[in-house]
């Protein structure tokens, strides 16, 4: 399992020793969720969060971008240091233009669906991209429960990337908790994002083994 510690439940005032911990730990990539109070309902934070992580870490930056328009920003989101750029697919009109700008500019390329959205509308894009983000609740906050039938969704989304032969990563990202984890990976997920549970936890870096071994 590929572990995406999710910064949004970080303590910002000790960010650069929240960072120290992760990198000490076994989580494989910074999640960073990018918010912008239009495709969701909350604000999170931009660039200059993202540049700092960045000094911190040689880990890989995985920016989730919840954000209309994300063409307008995927250059500056490369030059802030993001290794893996995702889009919503809600909120891209030119899905396939916006993920071809984002392999120009040399980042690997993610598409997230929202709850509602059925994974076979990736069909035609899986070819091109390089991660699905599959949201298991409804994006803009973190600590919300994990939605049962996103378990349906992962399982579909995995075969239709074995029946096409791909190696597209399944990510699920929302509520993955250290009950659950074990039934998300069986349905075929690749990367589990965590952010209460290993932020809220009272050892984080055990957290962050039990979810990496699972
Ligand atoms: C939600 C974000 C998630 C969030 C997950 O909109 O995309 O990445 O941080 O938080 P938890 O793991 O606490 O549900
Ligand atoms: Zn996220």
């Amino acid at each position: 399992m590929v572990i995406a510690a999710s910064l949004l439940a970080a303590n910002f005032l000790k960010l650069q020793e929240e960072c120290n911990m992760l990198n000490e730990s076994q989580a494989d990539w910074f999640h960073l969720d990018v918010m912008d109070g239009s495709f969701v309902p909350n604000i999170s934070f931009g660039f200059p969060i993202i540049q700092q992580v960045r000094k911190t870490t040689k880990k890989i930056c995985d920016v989730h971008l919840m954000i209309v328009k994300p063409e307008k920003y995927a250059e500056q989101f490369k030059n802030a240091g993001a290794d893996i750029l995702t889009v919503h697919i809600e909120a891209c009109r030119h899905l396939h233009r916006n993920i071809q700008q984002i392999k120009a500019l040399g980042m690997q390329a993610g598409v997230a669906v929202n709850p509602h959205t059925p994974v076979n509308l990736l069909k035609d894009i899986l070819v091109d991209i390089d991660l699905v983000c599959l949201m298991s609740v409804n994006p803009g906050f973190g600590g919300q429960s994990f939605i049962p039938y996103s378990i349906e969704k992962i399982k579909q989304l995995r075969k239709m990337i074995d029946d096409a032969g791909l190696k597209v990563k399944i990510e699920v990202d929302g509520g993955v908790t250290l009950q659950n984890a074990k039934q998300i990976a069986e349905a075929g997920a690749h990367v589990l994002v965590a952010g209460n549970t290993i932020f809220s936890s009272k050892d984080p870096k055990a957290t962050i083994q039990i979810l990496k071994s699972i």
